[in-house]
């Protein structure tokens, strides 16, 4: 095959997947959004808070009884005191240890709980929302939200609140324990905080970022070997070898660049922190033994020295905490940005409040001068008219995009009409119970949708009630029963997601018993033009019979022997219906119907 595209010397590497921001400004809105899922765990938050500061409170009393015992007993030469505060520095680590371990359950419990609703939210959400919706965004985008998004807020949830105020406070403990101490070595000492703050707060998070980076450069690289795996044959078909290595050579390079620079800033960071400390602890020791001696300063002792050096290099770590804490807060926004995209986008198609039930269908179907587009700039029906008695079968035809998948969208209201109006039995569709209307239709669509789970479960899908036998009864009526007694386990096989085990005429006839059991008054069926061997399209011209018995339905065939069938053809072109009748009559008016089976009948004669 010819390669018809010339190479050009554009950069080849992947962009990084998302035009999805990864961090966004802080927006006080969204936050008090977000603390509508936490007001259910008020109380357990308010304990987790009191709890996580006992721990801080316990956990710092270890340095100033180990101050004391250093003073009073060491170097004194005095032990009885010493049991008594060893047992105290025990007692004080286990409580800490112990509150630590409760707050962590607690949060964990709860934040997930809060995860779990904000997730269910959004999932009921998108279930309802418009055909229009998922037009404009990608399956796998809107996924990305449903989980990574939410998953990110996580953090947020279990340790986010409850350890930022403990921080707090835990920091303003530690320096005014310090200024206990002495009041002149612990100014000494804060003197190394502005480097303390430039690391955790500039420094880290300019880490955490390079990191992130490198990340979705590596899931960018996945997504791409995905889609070089899944489509070697056309790769191969249009001998695009060279070009997928040359992309993937670049884009692995740029991986192994971003993370040899990540590694770089990251190796800083820890270095940089010791040295801080040191300069901390030198400041504290020079200026402690410099007062001691020279001024004979009496508060500074040898416990003194050692509780200011404990102090100072727990500072750092509530520290850490809080930018961590920030940097959180920051990939929070954008991906609560992005959820909330979702959960603020009106659903499009729904009842009316107190929308009357469709009354059991009889089968008329009216389109009363429709106009629709799918975007306001382009018009697809442009005043289209049409009635169709109860029981009838009517045959879309048309070239491709002309809209014949547009009229039986507009038909179970899947979009809403521009204008004019589509009737069933009378009620305009707009007036009338959503779920009370689509619960009478039966919709095949043109690619036929097979769910993970059984075959017997995909077959159920049509009434979620119907027993085994009824099942097995629609599935013997439409010819799939043999083919699928054929398969391993039978009914019970598992076919995954897409059906990918199944022919495209197995899906076909699978769909069509799950229609059959769903026994929809008006019934839709949207074909899928793939070609099938002969001996399964004669079971499918069989099954559909079978299935379009006694219902009005709208079949947009291919398939010259199912449209000389029906009641009524209608040609479906230029914006509107062009040409209606029986086969027969269409054939002796010699118009738009006659030329298109000539030129199908031309087009398998070619073959
Ligand atoms: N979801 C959509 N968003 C925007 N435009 C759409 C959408 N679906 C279809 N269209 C446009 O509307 C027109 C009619 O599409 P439609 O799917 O109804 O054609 P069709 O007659 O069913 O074609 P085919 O025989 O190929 O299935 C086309 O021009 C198409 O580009
Ligand atoms: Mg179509």
């Amino acid at each position: 095959m010819a390669n018809v595209e010339t190479r050009d010397k554009r950069d080849k590497r992947l962009r990084i997947t998302d035009d999805e921001v990864i961090e966004a400004p802080i927006n006080p809105k969204y936050i008090r959004r977000l603390f509508q899922y936490a007001k259910p765990y008020k109380s357990k938050i308010v304990l987790s808070v009191i709890v996580m500061l006992l721990a801080s409170v316990a956990n710092l009393a270890s340095p100033l009884i180990m101050q004391m015992a250093l003073d009073d007993c060491i170097v004194p030469q005095n032990f009885t005191m010493l049991p008594w505060l060893a047992l105290a520095i025990t007692v004080s680590s286990t409580l800490a240890a112990l509150c630590v371990r409760w707050k962590i359950k607690l949060m964990d419990i709860t934040g997930r709980k809060m995860l779990a609703t904000l997730r269910e939210d959004l999932f009921n959400h998108i279930q309802e929302l418009g055909f229009d919706f998922f037009d404009s965004r990608s399956a796998g985008k809107i996924m990305v939200r449903v989980i990574n998004d939410v998953n990110s807020l996580l953090d947020l949830f279990t340790n986010g609140v409850v350890n930022a105020l403990t921080n707090v406070v835990t920091v303003f403990i530690i320096a005014g324990l310090m200024l206990y101490l002495h009041v002149g070595l612990a100014l000494v000492s804060f003197a190394v905080l502005p480097l303390l703050a430039a690391l955790i707060f500039i420094l880290k998070p300019h880490i955490t970022r390079t990191w992130r980076k490198v990340r979705a450069k590596i899931s960018s690289m996945n997504g791409y070997l995905h889609e070089c795996l899944s489509g070697v044959r056309v790769t191969q078909a249009y001998v695009r070898e060279e070009e997928n290595c040359e992309t993937f050579r670049q884009t692995n390079r740029d991986i192994v660049s971003s993370w040899m620079h990540a590694i770089r800033i990251n190796n800083a960071f820890w270095p940089g922190l010791e040295l801080v400390s040191c300069i901390g602890n030198i400041l504290i020791y020079f200026f402690g033994v410099q007062w001691m001696h020279a001024t004979g300063d009496a508060a500074i002792s040898v416990g003194v020295l050692t509780g200011m050096i404990w102090y100072l290099g727990r500072f750092w770590q509530p520290l850490n905490q809080l930018s961590n804490l920030f940097t959180q807060l920051l990939v929070a926004m954008a991906s609560l940005e992005r959820i909330y995209d979702i959960m603020d986008t009106p659903v499009s198609i729904k009842s009316k409040e107190g929308a009357p039930k469709l009354p059991p269908i009889k089968g008329t179907v009216d389109f009363e001068n429709v106009v629709f587009g799918y975007d306001t700039n382009q018009t697809v029906l442009d005043g289209v008219s049409f009635h169709v008695d109860p029981g009838q079968t009517i045959a879309l035809v048309g070239p491709t995009g002309a809209g014949k998948s547009t009229v039986v969208n507009l038909i179970t209201r899947f979009y809403d009409v521009r204008s004019g109006a589509v009737k069933i039995d009378g009620h305009d569709i707009r007036d009338v119970d959503l779920r009370s209307l689509r619960e009478q239709m039966g919709i095949m669509m043109q690619d036929t949708f097979i769910f993970s789970g059984t075959i017997m479960d995909n077959i159920r899908y049509g009434r979620l009630d119907a027993t085994d036998e009824e099942c097995i009864a629609a599935a013997r009526e439409v010819n799939a029963h043999d083919f699928i007694m054929r398969m391993e386990k039978g009914y019970e096989t598992e076919v995954n997601e897409r059906g990918s085990r199944l022919s495209v005429g197995q899906k076909q006839l699978i769909a069509f018993a799950r229609a059959l059991l769903a026994d929809p008054a008006i019934l839709i069926l949207d074909e899928a033009t793939a070609a099938i061997d002969t001996h399964t399209e004669i079971l499918i011209q069989k099954a559909l019979e079978k299935v379009l018995e006694g219902r009005t339905s709208f079949v947009i065939a291919h398939r010259l022997s199912t449209i000389r069938q029906a009641d009524c053809i209608m040609v479906v072109a230029d914006g509107g219906i062009l040409e209606a009748g029986t086969h027969d009559e269409l054939m002796a008016k010699k118009g738009h119907y006659y030329h298109l089976t000539q030129a199908q009948y031309a087009f398998l004669e070619a073959l």
